[in-house]
């Protein structure tokens, strides 16, 4: 069955922990945090105060989305906060030193994973596909929730997802009319930020998600 990671950026960040644990009871898989500086997007959100808090309860794994500029700086200090059971994807667009970076948090025990906006190809993780955990597909440009899925996405998952055994995440604008043409792409994994958190009841949000991901 397809693996669920809510965005809490799409919830109410006064209430994080009812939220999160709203999630757990639903059966999501993850909490998906996004990160933002408001230099490599144009958002600001949370930072590593909220992400210790989380991290604190393991209320769910935590599947962590950095999206800053100067990711090689302040990883660590993300990383410092995670555990086995935790993931976390860095940007192909703001590391530098890539293979650095994958295989330290890989050495750290946490799942390590590559994120790659919409516009950049497939092509360019090539060299680092084989020693990531799995791949963090931006379905949308990343910085906001409640954006539309971009629909030439589809053929970058199945261009991957037909060239390496790689597990695939897809973060942005999933929600239940697309999610079964995912599954059937392949993809584990999906965030969903907007089709959990808005309208309707958290709990059975995600319910929906999965059993459309099944047809
Ligand atoms: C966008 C974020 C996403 C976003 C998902 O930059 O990485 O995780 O919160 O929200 P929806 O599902 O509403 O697109
Ligand atoms: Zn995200």
């Amino acid at each position: 069955m397809i693996k669920v990671s809510p965005s809490i950026l799409a919830g109410d960040l006064l209430n994080f922990r009812s939220e999160v644990e709203r999630c757990k009871k639903g059966g999501a898989d993850f909490i998906h945090l996004d990160v933002m500086d408001g230099h490599f997007v144009p958002n600001l959100t949370f930072g590593l105060p909220f992400v210790k808090s989380l991290a604190r309860d393991r209320i769910l794994p935590l599947d962590l989305h950095l999206m800053v500029a100067n990711t090689d700086y302040v990883y660590e200090q993300y990383l410092a906060y995670l555990g086995k059971d935790d993931r976390m994807a860095v940007h192909y667009e703001s590391t530098v030193h890539l293979d650095r970076v994958i295989n330290n948090i890989r050495l750290k025990g946490v799942q390590a994973g590559v994120a790659i906006n919409p516009a950049s190809s497939i092509a360019l993780l090539y060299p680092i596909v084989e020693i990531v955990d799995f791949v963090l597909v931006m379905s949308v440009n990343p910085g906001f929730s409640h954006q539309s899925f971009i629909d030439y996405t589809f053929t970058k998952i199945a261009e991957l997802k037909s060239n390496f055994p790689v597990e695939v995440e897809v973060d942005g604008g999933v929600n239940v009319g697309n999610v079964k043409r995912l599954a059937s792409l392949g993809v584990e994994v999906i965030v969903a930020g907007g089709a959990v958190f808005t309208g309707g009841c958290v709990e059975e949000n995600i319910r929906k998600l999965k059993v459309a991901a099944c047809g």
